[in-house]
């Protein structure tokens, strides 16, 4: 097994771990500050996933933005191909099970939003370095995706998803920012 893989396998056990409480703690830490930044604040459309039970809460975030008046863009896995597709929603009626029991918008119901209209991205995963180097879930969706996509982007873990170096390959590509419960690490300021 590659060491992203045992990486990755041990992190989503001890993650696994966490009481109920204590995920309601890293996921309100990480929403007052993300709702803190400019990023936020100034984006017209955020693309952002609809959290499994595995993930931090984005209902949350979804909401505010919403009640902001933003439009909310959530990805569909394109299995073939490995791309995602963000369409617009704003209703539950529009979103249904898809991959991996991911839930995802039902294309006929929602409109398609090209990557140019994605003002912040949230960019999920399992373990991230300082720099902003991330393992994901393994499909190399955001990968492919960073690869073609311009605008702000942000991860959402907890503390204890930070190691010190995050094993890289070439095609690896970095989110700008990360929010913790504690923190916001803007990632190209960071040296070590
Ligand atoms: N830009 C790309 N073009 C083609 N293949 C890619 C690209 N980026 C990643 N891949 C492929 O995707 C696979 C998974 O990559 P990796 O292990 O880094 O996944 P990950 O970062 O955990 O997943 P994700 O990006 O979905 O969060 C690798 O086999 C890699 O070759
Ligand atoms: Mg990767």
């Amino acid at each position: 097994m590659s060491e992203k893989k045992i990486l990755r396998q041990k992190m989503l056990k001890e993650l696994s771990l966490l009481s109920k409480l204590d995920r309601k703690k890293v996921e309100t830490g990480q929403q007052m500050q993300l709702f803190t930044t400019p990023a936020f604040q100034n984006a017209a459309t955020i693309g952002v996933t609809i959290s499994t039970e595995i993930e931090w809460d984005t209902y949350t975030v979804i909401k505010k933005a919403w009640g902001e008046g933003k439009i909310i863009a959530s990805p569909k896995c394109m299995v073939k191909t490995k791309e995602l597709h963000y369409y617009a929603w704003n209703h539950q009626n529009q979103i249904q099970d898809g991959y991996a029991g991911i839930k995802e918008p039902i294309p006929e119901k929602t409109k398609q939003i090209p990557y140019s209209d994605i003002d912040l991205l949230i960019v999920p995963g399992v373990i991230f370095d300082k720099r902003g180097y991330r393992i994901g879930y393994g499909g190399g969706y955001y990968d492919r995706m960073l690869a073609d996509y311009t605008g702000t982007t942000i991860s959402l873990c907890s503390e204890q998803q930070l190691i010190q170096q995050i094993p890289r390959e070439s095609y690896d590509l970095p989110v700008e920012q990360i929010i913790t419960e504690e923190r916001i690490l803007h990632t190209s300021e960071q040296n070590t």
